[in-house]
């Protein structure tokens, strides 16, 4: 368990009850004692692993020893305590439990200065700290593939994440808007280009450019020849040079892109804070980060022979024909990483253009020095782990101030995201694919249909809870097969099933509208009334949220709170079948009315830290 907050949630309060009687019964000290104590599993409120604190009497024994310690200095809070083994269980007194959680939900749910929806949940262990966090970062002109997609949704989530555990977070899309490609959709434009498909729908247009290009190209090189290559780099470097002609056209594709883009970010409920790309990378910063490397020695050649990519040793000269090593006079700039084991990669080219890895060196340089941040995520997929190790190393031997403070969180890979037209497929394929499903799905229950007041948005925003939790249900570093049928799925855990909770949560309410409204002050309501272990549960859910947001921070994992939101949905699902709120006592009815609102406020909070926008109806 996380380190204390002073937030005054409930959580930690029993949590601090319970240490400071462990920490006097077994003479250790509070802080050990507070981190010793977990959530507990199975119906249990909080458990401690005795072996944990490393005593040198039999944990059995000590167990014992906490249990009758309890008995001995009795406190409100705790109503049980069971030693078993080398464990011991602790139990909250319910109607304590039920009063202070709700009580608290509700209070720390109502609107407050910048915060719409309250804080229950939020912290402020990253007071005063900055984080950049670096996310999506598609490659203008070519697809936006699964892994954009997954970088999009899970760099959403931990930006959300952080600025619920208190940090200044600054969200920032690193557009791929530089290199080689550019000059060859150039060229491609030139020879495919068309001025109408360009502005209908620019992504999609380059896209096709792109492959046509591609297409001659590489039929060129198979031909011995390169003059698509050539002349595509000519025009790379005259946008290296500052050429007025190559840039115009290069930032026509780039603001005709990002345009496209932010349109599917918003459909996503995704936003950043600034575009920036790699063609922002100043060629001055580039220019003194190659001067640096150079400066500290950390330059070497890099031949011809060596260039095989992912090879993780050295490979001698291949000899011509008298035996004499072969000479390459023009060989490119290197890091020698062989030491650590992260092969050897290259930072400047022979022709002196720039690359993807210098500008990443460069672009950490200039973003500290813009943002000072204490912290850096990159959001970026497992197949750029080297590249990040790289990366990291690389400015760890130059001694950047902010080395240490780089991260990159990674994931795995989305297997079988293809169509008809070739092995990817568009975001708004598949974004259009799980709407259409949801809206059919919809149709089929004409009564609830009809009341539902834009479908086709209703619809929009559950098909992409499906996507986005498809993505996070698992580890993020897991790899799965993207199921189109399974992920827009009612029956387990899917998004429309989570859209689905929430919404029955919202009819709870407004099916008593006319007769019962809750105070505005929850204290009001006697929650002694909730006697049935359902609404226990509910409660210790509730009373756990808290803690869950930080655990999801520790370790950077969208799923731990997609499992909270399921959790949670299936016991408000079974509850709501026995706890009748319609046609109840007046105070009984109150009662249960608080519970379910309470859930319904900590569901859609838990909800939009994942990025989904809780539902009313559907
Ligand atoms: N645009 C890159 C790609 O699609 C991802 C960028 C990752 N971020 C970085 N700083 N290198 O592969």
């Amino acid at each position: 368990m996380s380190t204390r907050s002073d937030q005054g949630y409930f959580i930690d309060q029993c949590r601090e009850t319970i240490a400071k009687s462990v920490s006097a019964c077994l003479q250790i000290d509070f802080e050990a004692a507070y981190a010793g104590v977990d959530l507990g599993k199975k119906g249990l409120d909080f458990t401690i692993a005795i072996p944990r604190f490393r005593l040198q009497k039999k944990p059995q024994e000590l167990a014992e020893r906490v249990r009758t310690h309890f008995l001995d200095n009795p406190d409100p809070i705790i109503d049980q305590v069971i030693a078993d083994g080398a464990f011991v269980h602790f139990m909250i007194r319910t109607q304590i439990l039920l009063r202070s959680a709700l009580d608290q939900v509700f209070e720390m749910s109502r609107p407050t200065g910048p915060f719409p929806h309250g804080r229950y949940g939020a912290n402020d262990s990253g007071a005063g700290k900055k984080v950049v966090v670096e996310y999506s970062s598609p490659n203008i002109a070519k697809p936006f593939h699964a892994g954009h997609l997954r970088s999009t949704i899970i760099g959403t989530f931990l930006s959300n994440l952080y600025a619920a555990n208190g940090w200044d977070v600054v969200r920032v899309n690193y557009l791929g808007d530089w290199g080689v490609q550019f000059g060859l959709l150039a060229v491609g434009f030139r020879k495919y280009g068309s001025e109408a498909k360009l502005s209908e729908n620019a992504i999609m247009h380059l896209f096709e450019i792109y492959v046509k290009i591609n297409a001659d190209k590489d039929a060129e090189s198979a031909a011995g020849q390169s003059g698509t290559l050539n002349e595509a780099r000519t025009i790379f470097k005259a946008m290296e040079d500052g050429a007025p002609n190559a840039l115009a056209l290069w930032r026509r594709f780039r603001d005709l892109s990002v345009d496209a883009y932010k349109e599917v970010y918003s459909r996503l409920n995704i936003e950043f804070d600034e575009y920036i790309g790699e063609s922002l990378v100043t060629s001055s910063n580039i220019d003194s980060a190659m001067e640096e490397l150079r400066s500290k020695g950390l330059l070497a050649a890099k031949h011809k022979w060596e260039s095989q990519p992912g090879r993780n040793y050295k490979m001698p000269p291949p000899t011509g024909d008298k035996g004499n090593p072969l000479k390459d006079d023009n060989p490119a700039w290197a890091v020698d990483l062989h030491k650590f084991k992260l092969d050897k990669p290259v930072v400047q080219k022979p022709d002196g253009t720039t690359i993807y890895m210098v500008r990443d060196i460069a672009g950490a340089i200039q973003r500290f020095e813009r943002y000072q941040f204490d912290k850096m995520i990159y959001v970026v997929g497992d197949q750029q782990d080297l590249h990040c190790a790289q990366l990291f190393k690389i400015l760890e031997l130059m001694d950047a101030p902010f080395a240490n403070r780089l991260e990159h969180i990674n994931f795995g890979k989305v297997k079988g995201m293809s169509t008809r037209k070739g092995d990817v497929k568009f975001l708004e394929e598949i974004l259009d694919m799980a709407q259409e499903s949801m809206l059919s799905q919809m149709q089929t229950n004409v009564e609830k249909f009809n009341n539902v007041e834009d479908p086709s948005s209703a619809s929009d925003q559950i098909g992409m809870t499906c996507v986005k939790i498809q993505d996070m249900l698992a580890k993020r570093i897991n790899s799965y097969a993207f199921d189109p049928d399974r992920m827009t799925s009612f029956e387990g855990d899917t998004g429309a099933y989570l859209q689905y909770a929430h919404v029955r949560l919202c009819s709870v309410k407004r099916k008593v509208a006319s007769e019962l409204s809750l105070p505005q002050n929850s204290t009001l309501v006697d929650t002694d009334l909730l006697v049935e272990p359902k609404a226990r549960e509910i409660a210790y859910v509730l009373a756990c949220y808290p803690e869950v947001v930080r655990m999801a921070f520790k370790v950077s994992e969208p799923s731990t709170i997609v499992s909270y939101c399921f959790k949670l949905s299936h016991v408000i699902s079974s509850a709501l079948e026995n706890l009748i709120v319609k046609g109840q006592g007046k105070q009984v009815a109150e009662a249960r009315l608080l519970l379910f609102m309470c859930a319904k406020l900590v569901l859609a909070s838990a909800m939009r830290l994942l990025s989904l926008n809780p539902l009313e109806r559907m």
